[in-house]
């Protein structure tokens, strides 16, 4: 696919994806969603890419939103229809089987932050802004941050900033548990490489496992759970491990005082 709204390159085994509408805050219209839809599959298929990290064109924003000039006209089955395509995209990276983190270079407000929660994990720079001022518009999220916001910082802390749509800053939002790291702008990116390099290092099969379990905890579609309890999708998975090469490789690179080195098998 060549992609319009986003720039997509793998280096290092690692994927760099970029939302690519400067001009409009990377607002997220029809076109981004369709693209990162295949961008997803692409981060899954291709061997060479061993995880992800999701960042936003030019200096001010990592994403402003849904792209509310989308909105226009739409009767309640469509408004219901964007909102379950968006949920789908991002129930597609929360369960990607490779990790796929957020670099939020800026603001991350409405969808832009709902993209952030669906990563697996989030680092921002010192001039990021979350919230979810939807309600400003007489809306509330749609694509899954009533769910996710409130996983991540708590029920009461997600009650105030979506009734007041308000906006919390870089430090705050480390508070809060919404993001793990905070850089300087310019240290964003090697930061997140850094991570994810040492990420790399580890058992594929096995990190894919721990995103499904650890999902199994707080995705409360049961589409994505299989009806079962996370402590016993952790008892299969566990399973499971013991079955790969890299676990027999682990463990005796452990006992012979040697690093290990995982083929994903
Ligand atoms: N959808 C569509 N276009 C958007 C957008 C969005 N969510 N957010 C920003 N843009 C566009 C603006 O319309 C503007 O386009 P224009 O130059 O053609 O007029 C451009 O991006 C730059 O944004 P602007 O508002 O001029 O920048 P700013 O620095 O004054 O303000 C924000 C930045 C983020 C505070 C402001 O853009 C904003 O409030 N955006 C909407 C946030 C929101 O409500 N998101 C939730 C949507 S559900």
């Amino acid at each position: 696919m060549i992609y319009t709204t986003l720039l997509f390159s793998v280096e290092n085994n690692i994927c760099q994806i970029i939302i690519n509408r400067p001009d409009k805050l990377n607002a997220l219209n029809k076109d981004v969603f369709t693209e990162l839809d295949h961008a997803i599959d692409e981060v899954n298929k291709d061997a060479n890419i061993k995880s992800a990290f999701i960042t936003g064109a030019g200096p001010k924003a990592f994403v402003a939103g849904a792209d509310i000039t989308e909105f226009g006209g739409l009767t309640t089955e469509q408004a219901m229809e964007l909102s379950r395509r968006g949920q789908n995209v991002f129930f597609k990276i929360e369960n990607s089987a490779k990790p796929i983190i957020a670099a939020v270079n800026g603001f991350a407000l409405g969808g832009g932050c709902e993209l952030a929660m669906a990563c697996h994990f989030r680092l921002c720079s010192e001039n990021a802004k979350f919230g979810q001022p939807e309600v400003n518009l007489g809306l509330i999220p749609g694509y899954g941050g009533t769910q996710r916001l409130t996983q991540l910082i708590g029920k009461g802390k997600s009650m105030e900033l979506q009734m007041t749509a308000g906006l919390i800053d870089a430090n705050e939002a480390l508070k809060l548990g919404l993001v793990n790291y905070v850089t300087a702008p310019d240290q964003l990116i090697d930061k997140t490489k850094e991570i994810l390099t040492l990420i790399n290092t580890k058992a594929p099969i096995a990190i894919a496992k721990i995103i499904e379990c650890i999902n199994t905890a707080v995705v409360s579609d049961s589409a994505y759970t299989n009806g079962k309890s996370g402590f016993e999708k952790e008892i299969e998975a566990f399973g499971h491990c013991f079955g790969t090469d890299d676990m027999k490789e682990g463990t005796a690179a452990f006992l012979e005082k040697r690093k290990a080195i995982f083929q994903g098998k």
